[in-house]
């Protein structure tokens, strides 16, 4: 590792580094990640084990707070999380202020950084209490609010919190269940998503972590710097990719087409990428995906939707392009996004509705992070620096002298 901030000063040289591939940022205890090996761990415990033994509250927890709680701490942060959820009421101004048919992630960005002018007054990032009691609503209220973007989205009435229902369960009845109507929240759904929370919940410097610290370095609200979280998480590159994989698996249709699309993704010209294929960071498979995989089988088996057309192709699809030359040459193996599609869909959200299952996950990674960069002292405002590469110094030229 350089210290490249004392090379620069001490000899004016800084990096050229586009998309921060070997740069860090910042130090951190939060999240593990080797690549090379296939590893992920949060607080030094691996994500396989957090997503089969752990719930989503208890990985909260334990990314907040380094370890793994007690019973009564247990209770304690379940209890704070469950009277969290509620939004004021006038927050539902919000929502009928958007279009009806805008994206719920434009509408999750509004309302979340709305958050800050109702909790301006409480919000003292200086104050560790106050950080927490922030962080505790951050958390218990975003399922909250990405549920009412999908229920106006659709025009049904939002659907209230449930107290008496676990977070998950909770947020597939703010979702699912309609007035005047009983709503049984399937068992193996709710596990299933809140694992999908698990596997989503932090991944260290992505780049909408990264986006919270910048935009928190400068001592923001921490309301509006997880709407800058959410904004960078809407991109297709980053929270999007499970959508296009799910587009691509309907395009091939059938067991048969696969060769067809496994060559086009080989032919540089096409332009042509397996969707749900390869990782920036993973050059060995993806810990989240295997999870992912059992996962999508589980809800499949649960709802009835084993003989799904899209997931013979993705299995298919899988078990081809992992005896392909070209595919473990390039160490290209399905990631995180390549199943979950299939799986969020046969648990009946929409298309629309997948990046903002992310955001609700990735609120914990994004505000753990957040909180630990406000109490690191090493932690200074960001502010990378730049090759400029436009016109030397010149003389301006009167309009009226101008070509
Ligand atoms: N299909 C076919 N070829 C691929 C694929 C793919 N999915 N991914 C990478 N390659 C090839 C590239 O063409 C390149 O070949 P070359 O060396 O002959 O030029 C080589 O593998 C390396 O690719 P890079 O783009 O340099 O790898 P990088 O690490 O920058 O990209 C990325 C990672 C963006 C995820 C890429 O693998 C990709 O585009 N995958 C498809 C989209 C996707 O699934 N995104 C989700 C990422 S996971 C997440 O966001 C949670």
């Amino acid at each position: 590792v350089i210290d490249v901030g004392k090379l620069y000063k001490d000899t004016g040289c800084f990096t050229y580094d586009p998309g921060f591939t070997s740069t860090a940022n910042c130090s951190s205890k939060i999240t593990y990640i080797d690549g090379d090996a296939g590893i992920l761990l949060h607080r030094g415990y691996p994500i396989d084990q957090l997503a089969e033994q752990s719930n989503f509250i208890e990985v909260c927890y334990l990314l907040l707070n380094g370890e793994l709680p007690n019973e009564q701490q247990y209770r304690e942060f379940d209890r704070a999380i469950t009277q969290h959820t509620m939004v004021h009421e006038q927050m539902n101004r919000f929502f009928t202020g958007f279009r009806r048919d805008a994206h719920p992630m434009a509408v999750i960005c509004g309302v979340v950084g709305a958050l800050s002018a109702f909790y301006h007054d409480s919000t003292d990032i200086n104050d560790p209490h106050q950080r927490t009691v922030a962080a505790r609503r951050m958390i218990a209220k975003m399922p909250t609010i990405a549920a009412m973007a999908y229920k106006y989205a659709i025009g049904q009435p939002f659907i209230y919190p449930r107290n008496d229902l676990d977070y998950t369960s909770n947020f597939l009845q703010m979702c699912f269940a309609v007035p005047c109507e009983p709503y049984y929240v399937n068992p193996v759904v709710s596990r299933a998503l809140d694992k999908i929370f698990i596997l989503h919940a932090d991944h260290e410097q992505n780049a909408s972590t990264s986006t919270v610290r910048l935009a928190g370095s400068s001592g923001a609200n921490p309301f509006a710097c997880i709407a800058a979280g959410v904004a960078c998480l809407w991109g297709p590159a980053h929270g999007g990719a499970n959508e296009a994989a799910l587009n691509m698996l309907a395009e091939i249709g059938t067991v048969d087409r696969i060769p067809e699309y496994i060559d086009k993704a080989k032919d540089k010209t096409s332009g042509f990428r397996l969707m749900g294929f390869g990782h920036r960071v993973y050059k060995n498979y993806d810990p989240r995906a295997k999870v992912m995989q059992k996962t999508c089988h589980e809800v499949l088996d649960a709802l009835g939707g084993h003989d799904e057309p899209l997931l013979k192709v993705a299995l298919e699809l899988e078990r081809i392009a992992l005896e392909d030359d070209y595919f473990i040459e390039k160490k290209l193996y399905p990631n995180i996004d390549f199943y979950s599609g299939i799986t969020l869909r046969a648990m009946g959200f929409p298309v629309s509705m997948f990046t903002a299952l992310f955001a609700v996950a990735r609120t914990t990674g994004w505000i753990a992070q957040w909180n630990e960069m406000i109490e690191d002292p090493e932690q200074r405002i960001g502010r990378p620096r730049q090759l400029y590469i436009g016109s030397p110094q010149r003389d301006f030229v009167p309009l009226n002298q101008r070509d």
